[in-house]
C-alpha cells in the first residue's frame, strides 16, 4: 500500500509505454523461509536493452529489506528512489552483468496477500500484477522475461512440501532439521507468474498421457482433512487439457502441472507456470460441502487457469492495459469449455444466459458508472482495480464477436496464427486481433478491423434501436437498426462500433419464416435490411445468442414477445422474450404512484405457467425463465432510482409468483426429485436448481397462509438432504421467507458444519443477504461481525458476509437512514488499513450513488466524502472513491 499524502494519484497512461531498458535473462532465487524473516538471494544475468538509450537500472521494490547488492561478485554503489533501487555504476559496454541482491521480508506480517504471505503456517506467493515486487527487487513488468531456478529452505517438520514453478532437480535433508528443494523451470516468463508454496500439505496425484503420446504428472495439493475434495477438481483439469488439445491443438507443455490450494486469497485463483494457485473456494467440492453451483465454478476456473498456460503464460501481455489480451481470451475459452462439457444445445443455452446476466448485472452498470473503462484502459492508478467484469467479462465478448464475424473454424485458425507469430512473446490485443484478421482475409473482420478495434478504445455500452416496416406490396421486410453510445468519463463522443447482430424472422404462429437467419453486421451509425419473400408482418428475433454486447431497444409489442418466448427456436432469445415481458412489468409498477399492488398480469403469469409446464423444456431453463430480472438490473434501466421501491416491486411480484402458480410449484417440486446418488451434471443440476426455486414459492406462499406444511416438509427436506446444494436449497426456502423455522435452521446448519470455512461462508452469506424487513439484517451484519468465526482478515469470509450485505442485498444496504452507507464506510477504511485491494472492492459498492433518490444520494455522498478524506487511504480505495465523486 503507497498512502498519498496529497491525495492525487499518480495515473500511469498506456500512451507512455517504453520497452525496458535492460533485460533479464536469467534468475536464480535462494529462499531461506522463515515466517517473520524470510531471507531471499537473487542472482540475475543483466543485459543492457541496446534499443533504450544508456540510462541507470531501476529495479522496482517494496516492503524489502536491502542488505546487500553485488555486480559481477563485487559491491556496487547504489540508491533508493522512492520505491525504486537505483544502480548507476554498472559495468561499460553490453557485456551481460551479475547482479545479486540480498533482501529479507516478513511473510506473516503480510496482510496484503499479495508477494509472500503465510496462511494457516504455510507460505504461498501472489505475483500479479505486481507483487513480484514484495520479494525481491527486480523489473516488475511482464515485458521482461526470464528463466528461473528456485532453491527453497525450510523447516522440514513445519514444512515438509517445498514447490515452485518447473521441475523438482533436486532435494534433501540439511542441518538443524531444515530441508531444501530445487526446482527449474525450462520456460522463459514474466515475474508475475511466479510461484513458491511451502507448508504441510497432502496431494492428490494423477499420471496422464495425452493424445499425442507424453506423460506428464497433475497433483492438487491441499490439507490433509480436505483430499477428499479434489476429485472434481482434478477430473476437471483432465477435461480441460483434453478439451484444449481437441478444440485448439493445444497441448500441455509440462512433465508436471500442479494446483495447491489457499484459504486466504485475494482472488479466484492464479495461473503461475506449472503451479497454480488456487482460493480453496474454487479447488474444493464435495457433494457434503459443496452446492451445483460451486462444482461448476471449480469446473471452469480449474479449466480458466490451465487454458491460460496458453493465453497468458506463452504468450503474455506487452503491459498490463493489455490485460484483456489474456483475460477476456481465456474468459472465452472458459466459456466455450463448459458450453461443450454441458452437452446438449438447451444446456449450452442455460449457460450462455448465465453468462449473459453476469454481463448486464455487473459489467453494464460498470460501463454505465463512474469506473468505466474500456477493455483496454488508457490509464489507470492501480492495476489491481482493473481486474474488472470489463476486462473479464465483456472482453470475453469482444473475442465471442470475433469468432461470429469469422466462424468457429477460422476463429481456430486465427488462434493457430497468433501462436505461430508471438509464442514467447509478450504482445498487445492488437497483435491477437491482427493474427485473426490475418488468417481469415476475406471475413468482415478483416474488412472492419481499424473500426472493429473501437471495441478495445471505447468504454460504455451501445444501444440498437431497431424499427421494422412490413411492404406487402413487395412483400419485403425492412429492418432499420441505429447505433449509438453513451459519453463516459474522458470520453465524451463515441464512434460506431462493429456490431454483429444475428436475427431471424417468425411468423405470429411462431414459425421461422424459411430463409430468414442471417447475421447482419452494423458498422455504420444507420443501416437497413431487406428480407424478402415476407407475406405479413413478421416478429424479428434479434442479437440471439446475445451476438453483442450491447442494449437492444425492440419496441415488440407483449404479444410479440408472448410469441417469442412461446417459439423462438433460439433458446437464449426465448429466455429474453420472458425477461423483457417481465422486466415491463417491474417498471411500470416501479414507475407507478401508490402503493404497490400486483405488477404481473393473467396474460404473463399463464405464460410463465405454460413455461414452468412445459413437456420438452429442460428444468435449467424453466428455472432461469422463472427467474425475475435483477434488482441492479431493474435499476440500470431507470434514471432515478429509488431501491425500497424496486425492491417492494420484486417482492410483490415473487408474491404474485408463489401464489398464482401454487398449483405448479408443488406439481415442479415433486416431478422434478432425484432418486439416485448425487451427481454434478447439467440435468441434473437443473433439477435441483427448479426444486429449490418450487420450495422458495411454496415457502413464500405458506407465509401468507400461515399453513405450516411446505415450511415442515423443506425443514425435513434440509435435515434429510444427501448433498449440499438440496440441503442449502431448503434452508436459504426458510430464510427467504422469513419462516420461524429458519432460525432453528441456521443453528443446526452452523453446528454440523462449523468445521467447514467453504460452507461457513455460505452460512454469513445467506444471513447478510436475506430479504430485508424492517431493517433487520444490517443489526444482523453487525451482530455476526462478532461471531466468533467471523475473520475480517480472510478475504472470503469477510466478501461473504459484508461484501454480501454492500454488494448483493440492495434493499437492506440502501436504508433511509444512511446507517448502512456508515456500515460501508467503516468498513472499507478498517479493511484498508491491511488489504486494500479487498478494501476496493467493497468500495465500488457505492459507484452507483448519483443515480439514487433521495434521502439515499445525500447521505452516500456524505459516506463516500469521508472515506475520500480519510488519512492514510491506499492508492487502490482512493481511485475507486475519486472516481466516485468526481
Ligand atoms: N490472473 C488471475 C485469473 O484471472 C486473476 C488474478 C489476478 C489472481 C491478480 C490474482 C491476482 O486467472
Ligand atoms: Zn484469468
Amino acid at each position: 500500500m503507497t498512502a498519498l499524502r496529497d491525495g492525487a494519484a499518480r495515473l500511469i497512461r498506456r500512451e507512455d509505454y517504453c520497452p525496458p531498458a535492460y533485460w533479464i535473462d536469467t534468475v536464480d532465487l535462494t529462499f531461506d523461509l522463515d515466517p517473520a524473516k524470510t531471507r531471499v538471494l537473487n542472482r540475475m544475468r543483466v543485459r543492457r536493452n541496446p534499443d533504450q538509450p544508456r540510462q541507470p537500472l531501476r529495479l522496482d521494490g517494496e516492503d524489502l529489506t536491502l542488505a546487500r547488492v553485488l555486480v559481477n561478485g563485487a559491491g556496487t554503489s547504489f540508491r533508493i528512489d522512492g520505491a525504486q533501487l537505483v544502480l548507476e555504476n554498472l559495468p561499460e559496454g553490453d557485456e551481460p552483468f551479475e547482479l545479486e541482491i540480498f533482501t529479507t521480508c516478513a511473510p506473516e506480517k503480510n496482510t496484503q496477500l499479495m508477494g509472500l504471505y503465510v496462511s494457516q503456517g504455510t507460505f504461498y506467493t501472489q505475483c500479479e500484477a505486481e507483487g513480484f515486487r514484495r520479494i525481491t527487487y527486480f523489473l516488475d513488468r511482464p515485458d521482461v522475461m526470464a528463466t528461473y531456478s528456485v532453491t527453497l529452505r525450510a523447516d522440514k517438520a513445519r514444512y515438509p512440501v517445498l514447490l515452485s514453478n518447473g521441475n523438482l532437480v533436486e532435494a534433501g535433508d540439511l542441518e538443524g532439521g531444515r530441508h531444501y528443494a530445487r526446482w527449474v523451470d525450462p520456460h522463459r516468463k514474466p515475474c508475475y507468474l511466479f510461484a513458491l508454496v511451502a507448508g504441510n500439505l497432502v496431494c492428490r496425484s494423477q499420471p496422464i498421457r495425452s493424445r499425442s503420446g507424453t506423460d506428464h504428472l497433475l497433483q492438487i495439493y491441499v490439507r490433509a482433512a480436505d483430499l477428499d475434495k479434489t476429485e472434481h477438481a482434478m477430473h476437471s483439469l483432465m477435461a480441460a487439457i483434453a478439451w484444449d488439445e481437441t478444440r485448439f491443438g493445444l497441448p500441455l507443455d509440462l512433465e508436471r502441472f500442479m494446483i495447491v490450494a489457499t484459504s486466504d486469497f485475494n482472488m479466484g485463483a492464479m495461473e503461475n507456470k506449472g503451479l497454480n494457485i488456487f482460493n480453496t473456494k474454487y479447488i474444493l467440492a464435495h457433494p457434503a460441502t459443496a452446492t451445483d453451483t460451486d462444482f461448476a465454478n471449480v469446473e471452469s476456473v480449474v479449466a480458466h487457469e490451465y487454458f491460460h498456460n496458453w493465453t497468458g503464460n506463452r504468450v503474455t501481455c506487452r503491459d498490463w492495459f493489455q490485460l484483456s489480451l489474456k483475460e477476456g481470451l481465456t474468459v472465452f475459452r472458459d466459456q466455450e469449455f463448459s458450453m461443450d462439457m454441458a452437452g446438449s444445445p438447451s444446456a449450452r443455452a442455460v449457460k450462455r444466459i448465465e453468462d449473459v446476466r453476469v454481463l448486464r448485472t455487473a459489467q453494464f452498470p460498470e460501463d454505465a458508472g463512474p469506473m468505466a473503462h474500456p477493455v483496454r484502459p488508457d490509464q489507470y492508478a492501480e492495476i489491481n482495480n482493473f481486474y474488472t467484469v470489463t476486462v473479464y467479462e465483456k472482453g470475453a465478448e469482444v473475442v465471442r464477436m470475433m469468432q461470429t464475424l469469422v466462424g468457429r473454424e477460422g476463429f481456430t485458425r486465427g488462434l493457430k496464427l497468433y501462436f505461430e507469430r508471438h509464442d514467447g512473446q509478450a504482445v498487445t490485443c492488437d497483435d491477437l486481433v491482427q493474427a485473426i484478421a490475418d488468417a481469415n482475409p476475406d471475413s468482415p473482420l478483416a474488412r472492419l478491423q481499424p473500426q472493429f478495434m473501437r471495441w478495445y478504445a471505447q468504454a460504455g455500452t451501445p444501444r440498437v434501436q431497431i424499427s421494422g416496416q412490413h411492404d406487402p406490396a413487395t412483400r419485403t421486410y425492412t429492418l432499420s437498426l441505429h447505433q449509438s453510445c453513451p459519453p463516459t468519463p474522458g470520453q465524451p463522443h463515441k464512434e460506431p462500433f462493429v456490431i454483429p447482430v444475428a436475427a431471424a424472422l417468425f411468423d405470429h404462429e411462431g414459425r421461422l419464416l424459411p430463409g430468414s437467419e442471417r447475421l447482419i453486421v452494423l458498422h455504420e451509425p444507420h443501416t437497413e435490411v431487406v428480407f424478402p419473400d415476407v407475406d405479413s408482418p413478421p416478429i424479428a428475433s434479434l442479437l440471439r445468442g446475445f451476438s453483442a454486447p450491447v442494449i437492444l431497444e425492440h419496441p415488440l409489442s407483449d404479444d410479440e414477445l408472448l410469441v417469442l418466448l412461446a417459439h423462438d427456436t433460439d433458446p437464449f432469445n426465448r429466455w429474453e422474450a420472458g425477461q423483457q415481458l417481465l422486466l415491463r412489468r417491474a417498471l411500470a409498477a416501479v414507475r407507478a404512484e401508490g402503493p404497490v399492488h400486483a405488477p404481473l398480469d393473467a396474460a404473463t403469469l399463464q405464460a410463465l405457467r405454460a413455461v414452468l409446464r412445459h413437456p420438452t423444456l429442460d428444468a435449467a431453463f424453466k428455472e432461469l425463465a422463472l427467474t425475475l430480472p435483477a434488482h441492479t438490473y431493474i435499476a440500470e434501466q431507470l434514471d432515478e432510482v429509488d431501491p425500497q421501491r424496486i425492491h417492494a416491486v420484486r417482492e410483490a411480484m415473487r408474491t404474485q409468483l408463489a401464489h398464482a402458480l401454487h398449483e405448479d410449484w408443488i406439481w415442479a417440486y415433486e416431478a422434478h426429485q432425484d432418486s439416485g446418488g448425487y451427481r454434478p451434471d447439467a440435468a441434473a443440476a437443473g433439477r435441483r436448481a427448479l426444486t429449490g426455486m418450487a420450495l422458495h414459492m411454496l415457502c413464500l406462499a405458506a407465509r401468507d397462509s400461515g399453513n405450516p406444511v411446505w415450511p415442515g416438509k423443506t425443514y425435513q427436506r434440509f435435515k434429510d438432504a444427501t448433498n449440499m446444494t438440496d440441503r442449502y436449497q431448503a434452508l436459504s426456502a426458510l430464510v427467504s421467507a422469513g419462516h420461524e423455522l429458519a432460525e432453528r435452521a441456521l443453528a443446526l446448519f452452523h453446528e454440523r458444519f462449523r468445521h467447514e470455512e467453504l460452507v461457513l461462508d455460505k452460512w454469513f452469506a445467506l444471513q447478510a443477504g436475506a430479504p430485508d424487513r424492517g431493517g433487520d439484517i444490517l443489526p444482523r451484519v453487525q451482530a455476526l461481525l462478532q461471531h466468533p468465526d467471523f475473520h475480517l482478515r480472510n478475504p472470503n469470509r469477510a466478501r461473504s458476509l459484508i461484501g454480501t450485505y454492500c454488494h448483493a442485498n440492495p434493499a437492506a444496504f440502501h436504508r433511509a437512514d444512511g446507517a448502512g452507507y456508515a456500515f460501508w464506510r467503516d468498513r472499507v477504511l478498517e479493511i484498508d488499513a491491511f488489504n486494500p485491494q479487498v478494501a476496493a472492492r467493497l468500495a465500488r459498492a457505492l459507484d452507483r450513488w448519483k443515480k439514487l433518490a433521495e434521502p439515499y444520494r445525500s447521505q452516500a455522498h456524505a459516506a463516500l466524502r469521508v472515506v475520500a478524506a480519510h488519512e492514510p487511504l491506499s492508492t487502490d480505495v482512493r481511485e475507486v472513491v475519486s472516481r466516485a465523486l468526481a
